[in-house]
């Protein structure tokens, strides 16, 4: 099994040399991928990355809508999704019709659209904002009124640190929504000096007890700088994983086993390999819409540089 792996290893990285090609990888991925990506990070530092790349082809070792920010991003370069059914079922819960119909029952008011969304959907907003960025985007922008999609939870997390007035769309993501408050009751119990983190799409019954409500680059963060022996990990459990090897002296407890975000554990060694060897499948955005949608996203950059 290990020589096994070891080979897939090797060939990946021969190959990704040969392709001019760079691997990003989202916290929630398989330990193993992780292990081989030249980078690893939550949405907001993936697109910024995937902005910055003198790299010819990205292999995007994430869901659909994070390949399709880098190709927004990025229209010529070449983004691949080693598996195309690695998609968002939040990001499914607002089409871009839906987001138009709801638009002219708020006409005064900003579109925010959480970045797990799509580009026809991103294309229809004004501002685009990750877990990372959003209590800053929603700040940032003129009027009190904001139409905020798809996440309800981050919306309502949103709204409590904020004087603005949001509407929000009823999304959520199903991963998150298995965490419940009594799982951090009883792990609060069993672990009573551990500090609870969780992520904002959580149900606000769980944000509610926990000591931080963090993207997971700001869990990542959080773990390295902060002095604590516990931490309750209020999110998929594909993050454990990073945070267990950078900090090997703290002990990292996932409130529950079964936050498990089954499409970003569609992406395994072999499907990466055979992207690379086929430069397939990519993910490409029609021109009309990838315009569109980019305002949304330069915007959320622009916030977050001068943050
Ligand atoms: P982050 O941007 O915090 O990594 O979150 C992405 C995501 O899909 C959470 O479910
Ligand atoms: Fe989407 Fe939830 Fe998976 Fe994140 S964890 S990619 S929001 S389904």
């Amino acid at each position: 099994m290990r020589d096994r792996e070891t080979k897939l290893i090797d060939d990946i990285m021969e190959l990704k040399e040969k392709r001019r090609a760079v691997i990003l990888a989202h916290n929630y991925q398989l330990g193993e991928i992780q292990d081989i990506a030249d980078f690893v990070g939550d949405s907001l530092e993936l697109s910024q990355n995937a902005a910055q790349t003198d790299a010819k082809v990205i292999v995007f070792c994430g869901v659909h809508f994070m390949a399709e920010t880098a190709s927004i991003l990025c229209p010529d370069k070449t983004v691949l999704l080693p598996d195309l059914n690695a998609g968002c079922p939040m990001a499914n819960m607002i089409t871009a019709e839906q987001l138009v119909e709801e638009k002219k029952k708020h006409p005064k008011a900003t579109v925010v659209c959480y970045v797990n969304s799509t580009a026809a959907v991103k294309a229809e907003s004004d501002i685009c904002c990750t877990s990372a960025n959003a209590i800053r985007v929603v700040e940032s922008v003129p009027g009190d009124d904001i139409l905020f999609i798809p996440d309800q939870y981050l919306g309502h997390y949103v709204s409590t640190k904020t004087n603005k007035n949001l509407v929000l769309w009823p999304g959520f993501c199903p991963t998150h929504a298995r965490i419940l408050p009594e799982h951090i009751a009883r792990l609060k119990q069993e672990h009573p000096d551990a500090k609870v983190v969780v992520h904002p799409e959580c149900r606000p019954g769980v944000i509610a007890m926990a000591d931080e409500v963090l993207s997971t680059g700001g869990m990542v963060r959080y773990a390295r700088s902060q002095d604590f022996h516990e931490m309750i990990v209020g999110t998929e459990i594909g993050i454990v994983h990073r945070l267990r090897k950078e900090n090997p002296g703290k002990r990292f407890i996932p409130v529950s086993e079964q936050a498990v975000c089954p499409n970003m554990k569609l992406i395994t060694l072999e499907k990466v390999l055979w992207s690379l060897e086929e430069l397939f499948p990519e993910v490409t955005v029609p021109e009309e819409i990838r315009a569109k949608a980019k305002r949304a996203v330069d915007r959320m950059l622009e916030v977050s540089r001068s943050g």
